[in-house]
Order: C-alpha cells, then structure tokens, then sequence
C-alpha cells in the first residue's frame, strides 16, 4: 500500500466483509484480535462502519492474542482496558462475547487456562479471521523467537510465556520506563492463529523491516515467529507500508 492508512482501511474492509459473510452463513462471526499501535486506525474505521455503515458486530465472538501477566483488566495499561477504549465500549459487541486471556489467573493454573482458551477457540468453530501485527523481533502474538523445532514451534498451545527482551524495551513507553513493563504475559499460542480460515498481518515502518524480510523471506523458523505464518500459504494476506516492505527483494 502507498501508506498506511490506506493498508488499514483495507484490512478494516476485509474484517467487515468477513463478519457479514460469516453472520450470514453461520449467524455469527469469530474474530482473532491484536492490541498495539499497529492497528488502532482498523478499530477507528471498523467504529465508522459500525455507526454510518450499518455495521453490526452483534454476532462477533471475539479472542484477543495476549495480555499481560500478572495484569488486572482494570489496569489502563492492560490490553482489556486497550480492547475497551479503542473498539468494545463503541460497538455493539456482546461484552461476554469478548475474549482476552486473564491476566489475574493463578500461577498454578496458567497451563490450564490456556489450553481452556484453545477449547473456548475451538468450540466457536475457530477463528474466521487472525489479525496480526509483527514484533520487530518477528514475533506474533506474544510467541517470541525461540530455539525449538519448527514443527513444534507451529502447534504451541496458547500459555504463559516470558518476554523478549525487545518487547520490553518497545512496551517500556507504555509503562514509564522498562523496569515496569511485565517480565510475562499469556499468549495464543500458534496451533489456535496458524488455524485460523484466514490471516491478516499488518507491518508498518522502517522499523519493521527487516522483520518483515526475516519473515517472508528467510528460513522458516522458531527463531523468526513471523516465518511459520508461511505455513498458512495463502490464507495470509500481509498489509505493508513501503518503509515496512523495503527490505523485501
Ligand atoms: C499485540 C501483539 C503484538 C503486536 C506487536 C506489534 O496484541 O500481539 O504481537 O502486534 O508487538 O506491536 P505494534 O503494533 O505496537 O508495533
């Protein structure tokens, strides 16, 4: 796209068309969900819709990708509170129907609560749509670059994770300095995204470059989470700015 506003009008468009078609054919939609800066102007245009467009979201179930551990949906730093502010509290969405992982489950019970918001995933019939940013790392959702095999790397279940230390250093201007950033969060995991019936990736900047070179371009691997999205062929469509696209060769 030549800019990013007009990537995010598009992947706005893909969204609506997506809730209408599936609301039409199943009588709800399932979407997958992304916080960060990235795609705030998609909700905006997702609201415009909904208020001059006729846009309902009143059949969308909704699964958010991550939130922060230990994090209170209170807390205006929490992706809850993100999910609040930019798009629940200006549509008609069903407020029990939203889902993000919780960031005040017990320690000890982490593991389980993941796999229950796979089955929760699962039992909507999956996700129609994925929206994804990209970590400048390469990762997707919370799934950081890691060591592991690549065929496990592709069917993690959603879980707690630790933070890389970039995502820290990119979330300390949310927190007022990195040494408050959450050192943990809880992520969906890649079996849930990989599945979902389509994707879309949105990258914009110089800054994502060569993440996003890494991604559709390198070797597939756990180093580099944006590279298993490839995996998915053409069920994933990326929405590129130039400055994100220019390492691309
Ligand atoms: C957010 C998420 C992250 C972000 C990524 C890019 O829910 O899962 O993977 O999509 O960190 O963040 P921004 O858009 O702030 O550059």
């Amino acid at each position: 796209f030549d800019d990013r506003s007009l990537a995010c009008l598009a992947a706005a468009d893909r969204i609506a068309a997506t809730i209408r078609a599936a609301t039409d054919a199943r009588g709800k939609a399932v979407l997958g969900l992304a916080t960060g800066g990235t795609p705030i102007p998609v909700y905006e245009r997702l609201v415009g819709l909904h208020e001059a467009d006729g846009l309902s979201l009143a059949g969308v179930t909704s699964f958010n990708l991550d939130e922060y551990y230990p994090m209170s949906p209170l807390d205006p730093r929490s992706y809850r509170s993100y999910m609040h502010r930019h798009l629940f509290s200006k549509v008609d969405l069903a407020p029990n129907r939203a889902h993000l992982p919780d960031g005040t489950v017990p320690e000890s019970a982490l593991e389980a609560y993941g796999e229950a918001y796979d089955r929760w995933i699962a039992a909507e019939g999956g996700l129609d749509l994925q929206l994804l940013g990209l970590g400048r790392n390469g990762h997707v959702g919370f799934n950081e670059p890691d060591g592991m095999a690549v065929d496990r790397a592709l069917d993690l279940p959603t879980r707690p994770v630790s933070l890389h230390p970039t995502t820290i250093a990119d979330a300390a201007k949310d927190f007022g300095g990195e040494e408050h950033v959450p050192r943990r969060a809880l992520t969906m995991g890649t079996a849930s995204i990989l599945a979902a019936r389509s994707i879309l990736v949105l990258a914009f900047g110089l800054n994502k470059a060569e993440a996003v070179a890494r991604s559709l371009s390198g070797p597939i691997t756990a180093e580099v989470p944006g590279s298993l999205l490839r995996s998915a062929g053409d069920r994933v469509t990326w929405l590129l700015d130039p400055e994100a696209a220019s390492d691309l060769r």
